[in-house]
């Protein structure tokens, strides 16, 4: 038994390393849609690992609790997963990383309390990382909660800017840091921790309400990079290896994420977060741009649309955030497989950033049972757009606007696109000529190879749909 007893400790270690193994593993099959599932399966059986070594190290739970809690959790998680709508998945995502970033700063100072009730003098190695995890998590907590709420419509989508908002937040940090000071200096005093969470939670909301609420995926991946950081500050105060190591992946690939983001939209993160760009709503006042009126656009009806299609020798779809609304992807794959039954090659381009979180489209048409040998990335589709018959442009608008390439004012100047404008013919099923995301005019819709199929995007396949079959 006392044999045993002196194993333990070296067992935690490599179940630690174990469940770091298999983080490590399933991050990298995360990058491809094929490995994706397995990559989640993996992740998962390492944090369940990682969680039960952590309860059974130092006795902290024995095993039946273990049992009620894996039981409980598996049940609320199963719920949770089947009943979030696709579309609202950034949403959970975002509160999710809420929680995350609260945890870790109640972690921090549930260990920093222990250590002040229980040792003569506090490190001051730990005082400071108990400090970064108040800051971090605290701000990362309300930051994703307003995060969410801006996704959700139940907090302005637009920009929201006050007088004096930098004074206050500068006002904010500087609150922060003297009251650190003052723990710091005593540890055992309570009114600087108080002071330390108001602010840092305060810190956050302010921080957020000023950003768009279509940049809200960015933040989110941002702030999930945080709560990463703060879990990682927290492995330093209980001094675990495994909460280290987890917090420092998530904060790693959540850098990286935003990165991803930034440079697909090609703009930076620092006009991401302080540009209070993107609030702008599709079809709001002065959506069509002034000049819209006096060009020419061409309208046609599913009929003709249909024909064109089913007589084309290669389409191409290309899917974007009005799918999504539309929630059209079921309807999409039903017309492909139509088209390819009467032998036209069928291929979707997938654009870095369509809809509005990363992998939405792959996400949503893997749902519809899209197999994802037929999804080309735009570097490997856009050279065969000059050989395409028709381009099918569905919901999508920014990701496909030419003035990207060669109008330096445009927001979107420089933003890498499906070169759609290049196929033979350009049908675009969109409700009106309103804008996406940015909020500016796409000349695409006044190209002389294009023409509008104006409607739902879900309607306009149905119709589509049963257009192909009577031909
Ligand atoms: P958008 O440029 O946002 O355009 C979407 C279009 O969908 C709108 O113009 C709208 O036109 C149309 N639409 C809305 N509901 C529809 C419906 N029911 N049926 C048919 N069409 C409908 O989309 P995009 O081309 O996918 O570009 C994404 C944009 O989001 C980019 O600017 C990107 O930078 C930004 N963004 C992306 C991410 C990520 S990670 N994906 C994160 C943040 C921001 P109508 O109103 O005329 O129908």
């Amino acid at each position: 038994m006392n044999d045993l007893t002196a194993l333990l400790p070296t067992g935690i270690q490599i179940g630690y390393l174990i469940a770091a193994s298999l983080f490590i593993l399933g991050l990298k099959k995360l990058g491809s849609p094929a490995t994706a599932r397995n990559g989640n399966v993996l992740s998962a059986s390492g944090m369940l690992l990682a969680v039960v070594v952590t309860l059974l190290d130092q006795q902290i739970l024995n095993y039946q609790w273990i049992l009620m809690g894996v039981a409980i959790g598996s049940v609320i998680g199963v719920i949770i997963a089947k009943t979030v709508a696709m579309t609202a998945m950034p949403q959970m995502v975002g509160f999710l990383n809420g929680l995350g970033g609260a945890a870790s700063a109640l972690v921090a100072m549930g260990e920093f309390w222990r250590l002040v009730h229980g040792e003569a003098t506090v490190p001051l190695d730990a005082t400071i990382t108990v400090i970064l995890g108040i800051f971090i998590g605290g701000a990362t907590l309300t930051g994703s909660l307003v995060a969410v709420g801006k996704l959700q419509g139940v907090i302005s989508g637009k920009p929201v800017t006050f007088p004096l908002q930098q004074p206050v937040n500068i006002a904010l940090i500087i609150g922060f840091i003297v009251s650190s000071g003052f723990l710091i200096a005593s540890p055992s005093s309570q009114i600087p921790l108080f002071v330390m969470i108001g602010t840092a939670t305060v810190f956050g909301i302010l921080f957020v309400l000023p950003i768009g609420g279509g940049d809200m995926p960015v933040v989110i991946s941002l702030l999930n990079s945080l709560s990463g950081l703060a879990a990682s500050a927290a492995g330093f105060v209980v001094m675990n290896n495994m909460l280290i190591i987890a917090g420092a992946l998530v904060g790693a690939s959540g850098l990286i994420l935003t990165e991803i983001m930034c440079k697909g939209m090609n703009r930076s993160l620092v006009s991401v977060l302080f540009g209070a760009f993107g609030g702008g709503e599709s079809g709001a006042p002065g959506a069509s741009g002034s000049d819209a009126a006096d060009k020419v656009v061409r309208s046609i009806g599913s009929e003709e649309a249909a024909m064109m299609l089913r007589y084309a020798r290669s389409v191409v779809i290309v899917p974007g955030y009005g799918m999504a609304v539309a929630q059209a992807q079921q309807a999409i794959q039903e017309l492909v497989v139509l088209l390819e039954q009467g032998g036209v090659d069928v291929r979707y381009a997938i654009h870095p950033v369509a809809g509005r979180m990363p992998g939405h489209m792959n996400v949503l048409l893997a749902e519809a049972n899209v197999p994802y040998t037929q999804l080309y990335d735009m570097d490997e589709i856009n050279p065969q757009f000059e050989q395409t018959d028709v381009a099918l442009v569905v919901g999508a608008n920014d990701v496909v606007n030419p003035g990207a390439r060669h109008d330096a004012g445009s927001p979107i100047y420089g933003m890498p696109i499906l070169e759609v404008d290049k196929a033979k013919n350009t049908i675009v099923i969109k409700r009106s000529l309103g804008t996406g995301f940015s909020g500016i005019q796409n000349e695409l819709f006044f190209k002389d190879n294009t023409t509008m199929l104006f409607g739902s995007a879900k309607e306009m396949l149905g119709e589509l749909v049963s257009e192909v079959k009577q031909l």
